[in-house]
């Protein structure tokens, strides 16, 4: 129960610890890298780290081609891998909305163009770029498209995340083996890793790398970014409150 993976812990205590740190590292001007995959938007957590991103909470955004296709599929067409977002259903024809985006995208130029033309107006990767938040997509075999702005040299995209995590204080690793994996597997010591995953084996396997600074938080991860969202709400009106007093 005392090890740094368990699921027999509450959820909420993590939670708790890790809004602290994220809302001090913010407030002394230090760097929270975020490593997310496409569950993310996939359980309904895209908003929430949309919100973190706005709020100032997140310096740097890696992934994949995934998680920036499923975000603003949702934000476009408003399903994720055809599923409606609001009613949980499929949609009729919503298997081609994936694509649909990726091509609206290749339209404009990149995920920045898009913004800039007003066909992307929220979420994950319009947050990234209203806000100046520097993200890499790195490429792999899976990938549809890919995105314009998806590094399919691999080489290009291990120097792009080295760079990006150069200085980090937090990296939070959300529900994506491959890119949490090879994130930890090029994090010098001393950087705090927190693995969010549904599957106790990845954390595990994350920790068993040597980067022994990590802690897993066995759970769903669009729960995960909920709570955290509304912890850090808390936190904010607590200090306001304070600052008022
Ligand atoms: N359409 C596309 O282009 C497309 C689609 C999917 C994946 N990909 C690419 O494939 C690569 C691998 O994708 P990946 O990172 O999604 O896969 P991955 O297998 O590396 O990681 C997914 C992780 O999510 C975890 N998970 C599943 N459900 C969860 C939940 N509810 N809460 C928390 N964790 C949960 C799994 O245990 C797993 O560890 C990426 O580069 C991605 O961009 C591309």
């Amino acid at each position: 129960m005392g090890a740094g993976v368990s699921s027999e812990r509450k959820v909420e205590l993590v939670v708790e610890q890790i809004a602290w740190e994220l809302r001090r590292i913010r407030d002394q001007g230090g760097k929270a890298v975020v490593v997310a995959g496409p569950v993310v938007v996939h359980t309904g957590g895209g908003e929430h780290l949309a919100r973190l991103i706005r709020e100032g909470y997140v310096h740097v955004l890696l992934g994949g081609n995934a998680v920036a296709v499923h975000d603003m599929e949702q934000n476009i067409l408003g399903t994720s891998l055809g599923m409606d977002m609001k009613r949980g259903v499929s949609v009729h024809g919503g298997h081609r909305h994936h694509l649909k985006v990726i091509n609206t995208v290749r339209q404009h130029g990149s995920i920045a163009q898009t913004v800039e033309a007003g066909a992307l107006r929220g979420g994950i990767m319009y947050e990234c770029v209203r806000n100046d938040v520097p993200f890499s997509l790195a490429g792999s075999i899976r990938d549809d498209g890919p995105l314009p702005d998806t590094v399919m040299d691999l080489i290009q995209a291990q120097a792009d995340y080295a760079r990006l995590i150069k200085g980090a204080d937090m990296i939070l690793m959300l529900s994506s083996m491959l890119h949490s994996i090879g994130v930890g597997n090029m994090t010098p010591a001393g950087v705090r890793l927190v693995c969010v995953d549904i599957n106790p084996a990845v954390v595990t396997k994350l920790a068993d790398r040597g980067s022994i600074e990590s802690v897993g938080v066995v759970t769903d991860v669009g729960l995960f970014l909920s709570l955290l969202a509304t912890q850090l709400g808390k936190l904010n009106s607590a200090y306001a409150n304070e600052v008022a007093r």
